[in-house]
């Protein structure tokens, strides 16, 4: 197979940022998804139907400076609000009726970038979740404890046995999606849970282990939280993406943050992968011989869990060698443009996106 055509994918996990950022990487996001779910971890975050109302106009507007009307047109974001403990459950009960909010988005206080207004106190949010249960709001969960005292790479585990599984045994009808998961442990319990529970896994959790942020020195481009796991859960994890079980589908997390904020001496988390997104997911599905599932986990399992149609269009990859650049163009200000490190600098990926 030289070409590959599927339906219009979506990616149900996105950090587009704002300002400057926001204007250098929107296009590379709408150039290959129809839709996208932004999340909503800007400083101050997004918690209100009005906050998430003016976000989506901003990354229209930067859609359309950057790639044009056409891309502007093609592309939908699909806005989530942030969950803090004193956030109006009506508020967002009104902006999902409205079609403004799609998704509510829960961070535990201190887990990951820009999460300090987050839930700290899980019983604070209950009437929150009794709403979100009720309407059908997707509740997307980080899932990750934040005691110091807890391993960081067992972080995903304990909080799937300390607050996911008891939250759901609470929400029995809560819709739910354990995002970015990182462990054999996360994909067994989505895998073994109720249709009401669904995961979505990043290109680069498939392609990484742990071992990557050391090779041959401290690697800060591939520090990303949940940090990267053991290669028995990378594994796990090609598996569950390539299984064509509906319950897990794709979500870049692509997280930019420029150069010099993670080559430093407290380097962020986030890996900006979205460039080549769809040439990184590709490259594993063929890799496990399963290119013919890729469409489904791309195109199909994510709107169908969330209850929207599937897109009518299609997007090309074709087998072809192609070097993925050491460096792009971040944000610009003034006279000075800082630099991002895209996800496989450096590397030769066996696709490449060609309509
Ligand atoms: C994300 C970011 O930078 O906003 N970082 C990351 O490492 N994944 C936050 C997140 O998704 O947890
Ligand atoms: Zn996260
Ligand atoms: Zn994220």
């Amino acid at each position: 197979m030289q070409q590959l055509t599927i339906r219009r994918p979506d990616d149900w996990h996105v950090h587009l940022r704002d300002g400057a950022m926001l204007q250098a990487v929107a296009a590379a996001t709408a150039r290959q998804f129809a839709r996208a779910i932004v999340m909503p971890n800007l400083r101050p975050p997004v918690t209100t139907t009005a906050m998430a109302r003016a976000y989506r106009e901003r990354i229209q507007a930067a859609v359309r400076t950057t790639g044009g009307d056409a891309l502007a047109a093609g592309f939908t974001p699909l806005m989530t609000a942030y969950l803090t403990e004193t956030i109006d459950p009506a508020d967002l009960a009104a902006g999902h009726a409205e079609g403004v909010l799609t998704a509510v988005k829960l961070y535990p206080a201190g887990a990951t970038t820009n999460s300090d207004a987050g839930v700290r106190d899980l019983a604070a949010i209950t009437p929150v979740l009794e709403t979100l249960e009720r309407i059908g709001m997707p509740l997307l969960i980080h899932g990750e404890v934040t005691d110091s005292d807890i391993d960081i790479f067992d972080r995903e585990a304990v909080f799937i046995e300390r607050v996911l599984a008891p939250l759901l045994a609470r929400h029995p009808g809560l819709k739910v999606v354990l995002e970015h998961i990182t462990t054999s442990d996360a994909a067994d319990f989505v895998r073994s849970g109720p249709a009401n529970l669904a995961a979505t896994i990043t290109p680069h959790h498939l392609h990484i282990n742990r071992n990557a942020m050391f090779a041959g020195g401290l690697r800060p481009d591939f520090y990303c939280l949940p940090v990267a796991k053991r290669e028995l859960h990378r594994i796990a994890l090609r598996a569950a993406a390539t299984s064509g079980n509906p319950k897990f589908f794709l979500g870049t997390d692509s997280a930019p943050h420029e150069r010099h904020a993670k080559e430093s001496a407290c380097g962020c988390a986030g890996i900006y992968n979205a460039p080549v997104a769809l040439e990184s997911y590709a490259a594993v599905f063929d890799a496990e011989s399963a290119l013919d599932r890729l469409e489904a986990f791309a195109s199909e399992h994510g709107p169908r869990f969330y209850g929207l149609p599937l897109n009518s269009g299609t997007i090309t990859l074709e087998r072809v060698d192609t070097l993925v650049p050491d460096r792009l163009d971040g944000a610009v200000s003034g006279d000075h443009t800082t630099e991002l490190v895209p996800f496989h600098a450096g590397e030769t990926l066996g696709w490449k996106l060609v309509g």
